[in-house]
């Protein structure tokens, strides 16, 4: 049964991965970048970015670093700032942009690129916020470079100690399986899965992120949060949850830019919502297409034996059929 559910999800993904080409438009569209495209998500972790980043601009200084851990309402987070006026770095820009990841996996994996690199590579592409991993790990290393940037830290709405294991629960049944999915067969045999896996570990490993010891994420969690309260100057500091809404994050950033600014008063006074972007079920629908693209492969053997065994079986039955015909006649 649950074969059948995953075959069926596969089908699904398959129309959409089609239908994706057609309606290419909707990945001009925010919200739309993370929303019901799990095909899309499938297509970028198997054959890496197609898109093509045209910025032309100057070099912009980063304005806005987001401290906050991956799964603590990053995407909507990174939509919102886009509304704002800010171009927004968020992971996604690693599976969307053709060589984003590569230029990350030099950095973390080959070592033959440095953290500098990178961050000249975000300003020259107008990159003037950033959030979510893997930036987010390296939010010291962004400091450092742009002290006068002001730092968010993104953090679950849940309270206390529940935040910690929602936010483990979260991580677990989302990104943390991919992995585990990416190096099994038949995903292991796309060259690019073994570059994301190591992608992934070389992130996680930087910050001793303990992706394969599920036990000790909630204090991960917590720890990671005290970390960033105790470096960050209070002043340049704010600690966000997404059903704070606009309010504390335009008290905090507008003074800083008109730009900003101007967008704040449209839309608190239209009552435009803080946007609510929801990526579980792309990543979920994106994880069983994987399971049952390996289990389908992996079956396959034992299908094509089966028909074989039955074949021959028929045929065996059919034939003493013939001969038990052949004494009688
Ligand atoms: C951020 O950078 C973009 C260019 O990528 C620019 O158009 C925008 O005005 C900048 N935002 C702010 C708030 O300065
Ligand atoms: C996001 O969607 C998932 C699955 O539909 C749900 O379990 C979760 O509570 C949602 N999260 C938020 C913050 O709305």
């Amino acid at each position: 049964m649950k074969l059948f559910f995953h075959l069926l999800v596969l089908f699904r993904s398959l129309g959409s991965l089609a239908a994706s080409h057609v309606d290419s438009s909707q990945w001009q569209t925010v919200p739309n970048r993370f929303e019901h495209n799990p095909a899309g998500a499938i297509q970028h972790l198997l054959k890496g970015g197609a898109n093509v980043d045209e910025y032309s601009g100057p070099p912009q200084p980063m304005m806005v670093i987001g401290a906050g851990l991956p799964r603590t309402g990053t995407a909507s987070f990174k939509t919102a700032m886009d509304m704002l006026g800010y171009k927004c770095h968020h992971m996604i820009e690693l599976l969307e942009t053709n060589g984003k990841e590569e230029l990350w996996h030099q950095h973390l994996v080959q070592k033959s690129l440095s953290f500098d690199e990178i961050m000249n590579d975000m300003a020259s592409h107008g990159f003037n916020a950033t959030v979510d991993m893997p930036t987010a790990f390296k939010y010291k290393e962004q400091i450092n470079r742009y002290p006068k940037a002001k730092v968010i830290l993104t953090v679950r709405s849940e309270e206390g100690d529940k935040a910690g294991k929602q936010w483990a629960k979260s991580m677990v049944n989302t990104i943390l399986q991919l992995p585990r999915l990416l190096s099994s067969i038949p995903l292991s045999w796309f060259p690019r899965a073994s570059h994301t896996i190591e992608f992934l570990e070389g992130s996680y490993a930087g910050v001793d992120l303990p992706m394969y010891e599920h036990e000790k994420l909630p204090a991960f969690y917590d720890s990671w949060n005290e970390e960033v309260m105790k470096t960050v100057n209070r002043e340049n500091l704010l600690v966000f949850r997404a059903k704070d809404g606009w309010k504390p994050l335009c008290d905090f950033l507008g003074p800083v830019s008109e730009i900003v600014q101007a967008n704040c008063a449209r839309f608190i006074a239209s009552g435009q919502p803080y946007p609510r972007v929801n990526d579980t079920d792309t990543i979920k629908t994106a994880m069983s297409f994987f399971t049952a693209f390996s289990l389908f492969v992996k079956a396959f053997p034992g299908v094509v034996l089966t028909i074989a065994v039955v074949q021959v079986f028929l045929k065996g039955s059919l034939k003493s059929a013939a001969s038990r015909n052949k004494k009688h006649a």
